[in-house]
Order: C-alpha cells, then sequence, then structure tokens
C-alpha cells in the first residue's frame, strides 16, 4: 500500500485484512481448531477459575470459541482486522455462542487501556511478534494490570535462536532486535522474536511457571520455516 509507513497500525491492519480476506497465506487464518498451545493448558489446568478471559489478536475467534466451549463464562476478543473480526461474529453465530464473547475490531493497546475487567486468563497466540513496538508496550503494560490475582497469561509466540529468524534477521533485518523484515508479494511483513529472558522482563512482577519450547516447520507465505515456537505461562501471583 504505497505510501503508508510500513511500521504504522495503519499498514499492519491493511495486510491483516488482505490476509483474512483474499492472501490466506497462514495456517491459523485457515483453520477453527484452537491453538495447540491453548489446548494443553486447559488440559492441563482443568480447574483454574473459568470467569472472564481475554484474547489478544484473535484472528477468526477460534481461540475465544474454544475457551467458551470449555467452560468459560464470558470472552473479550480483539483483533486489528475487521475482517477477521466479521469471520469471528460470524462463526460465533453459527455455533451459538454470540452472546457470551464480545469481538472488537481495533488496536489491542487502544481497546484494553480503557478496560476495567479483571481476567483470570489472557491469552496471546501468536500476536505479540507481530505487533508494533509501540502497541506492543502498551499492550504489556494493561495485560499486567487487566489480570486477576493469581490468574494466568498464556504467551505462543517465536523463539529468537529459530533458525529462520536467524536466516531471515540475516537478510533483511527489522526495526528491533530479533526483528526482520520479508517481502511477500507486493507488501512487506515485519516480525520480532523473543528469547526468555526478554519475555520474563517485558512481563514482570508476573511469574513465569512453565515454559516449553517446541520445534517445527511452518507452511507459511507459499514457503516452509524452520521455527521453534515458545509457549510461556506467566501467573500474576500476589
Ligand atoms: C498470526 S495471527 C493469530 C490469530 C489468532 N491468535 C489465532 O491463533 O488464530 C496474529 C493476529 O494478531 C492480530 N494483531 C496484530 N497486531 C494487533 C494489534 N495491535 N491489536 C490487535 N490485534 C493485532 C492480527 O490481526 C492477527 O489476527
Amino acid at each position: 500500500m504505497g505510501g503508508l509507513d510500513i511500521d504504522s497500525i495503519k499498514y499492519r491492519k491493511y495486510l491483516w485484512n488482505k490476509e483474512y480476506s483474499t492472501r490466506k497465506a497462514l495456517p491459523s487464518s485457515n483453520t477453527f481448531h484452537p491453538s495447540s498451545s491453548l489446548r494443553r493448558f486447559i488440559e492441563k489446568y482443568p480447574r483454574i477459575k473459568k470467569d472472564k478471559a481475554l484474547d489478544i489478536g484473535a484472528g477468526n475467534g477460534r481461540n475465544a470459541f474454544y475457551l467458551i466451549q470449555n467452560g468459560f463464562k464470558y470472552v473479550k476478543a480483539i483483533d486489528l482486522s475487521p475482517v477477521a473480526i466479521d469471520l469471528a461474529k460470524q462463526e460465533a453465530k453459527r455455533l451459538g455462542l454470540a452472546d457470551r464473547i464480545d469481538f472488537i475490531a481495533n488496536d489491542a493497546a487502544l481497546e484494553i487501556g480503557k478496560d476495567v475487567n479483571s481476567y483470570s486468563l489472557i491469552i496471546d497466540m501468536t500476536t505479540l511478534h507481530s505487533m508494533t513496538k509501540s502497541s506492543r508496550r502498551e499492550t504489556v503494560k494493561h495485560i499486567k494490570r487487566l489480570i486477576a490475582p493469581n490468574g494466568y497469561y498464556l504467551i505462543f509466540t517465536l523463539l529468537a535462536n529459530s533458525p529462520a529468524v536467524v536466516d531471515l534477521k540475516a537478510k533483511m533485518p527489522g526495526p528491533e532486535e530479533n526483528s526482520y523484515r520479508f517481502k511477500f508479494e507486493e507488501d512487506t511483513i515485519t516480525e520480532k522474536a523473543f528469547t526468555k529472558g526478554e519475555l520474563e522482563k517485558l512481563f514482570s512482577p508476573l511469574k513465569l511457571i512453565e515454559y516449553e519450547e517446541y520445534q517445527t516447520v511452518t507452511r507459511a507465505y507459499k514457503g516452509e520455516f524452520p521455527r521453534i515456537y515458545i509457549t510461556c505461562l506467566f501467573q500474576n501471583k500476589p
């Protein structure tokens, strides 16, 4: 999209709208099955408080549906892309879940900045690594504020020393540490990966209570990317 700053929210919104309307270059845009990381968490912690949950970068709603289907009373699901949110709303109606999920199209940083709820679970399934620096900073600040005492924050994201990250960074480094850019069709995609220590620092004073690495080859953007994903489970321990 000519003329737009590629690190602006406007450009990122344009990219994600394209992804959910026509491009469908990512596995998560092509399924309503929940993220494996979230499924493992819910199976491992069946007795957590299933009150209110917040889904940051909810995409087509697949993880929000899973939370409601597994006992949560209410989910607020936010995504930058109005196209993704329309898909999610249609699917929620089809599943008969529309009255228990609020799907909101907005930048998560802006939306949760005005939120006063207290959430027993906040999830981010592969959103943080595609956020702009300022959205990420504000979103993280508000996540820490909105987590209930003893509540959980579950994040599934990209590990910095993934072979694909090292390779892409060498070809076209991005504006931050462990970030990179690549061209796809007429667009420029920017992503940032994380180290374990960086996430611990970012989400402090939440306590990291579980950490898991998962090596895979992601088929995305018509290519194959050897990546290591990480799941971090943080808890707001008093
Ligand atoms: C890889 S997709 C994952 C979607 C979903 N979590 C899932 O697992 O299917 C990343 C999502 O983050 C959203 N996103 C990126 N930046 C955002 C922001 N600043 N605020 C809200 N959502 C954002 C994108 O629109 C996209 O839907």
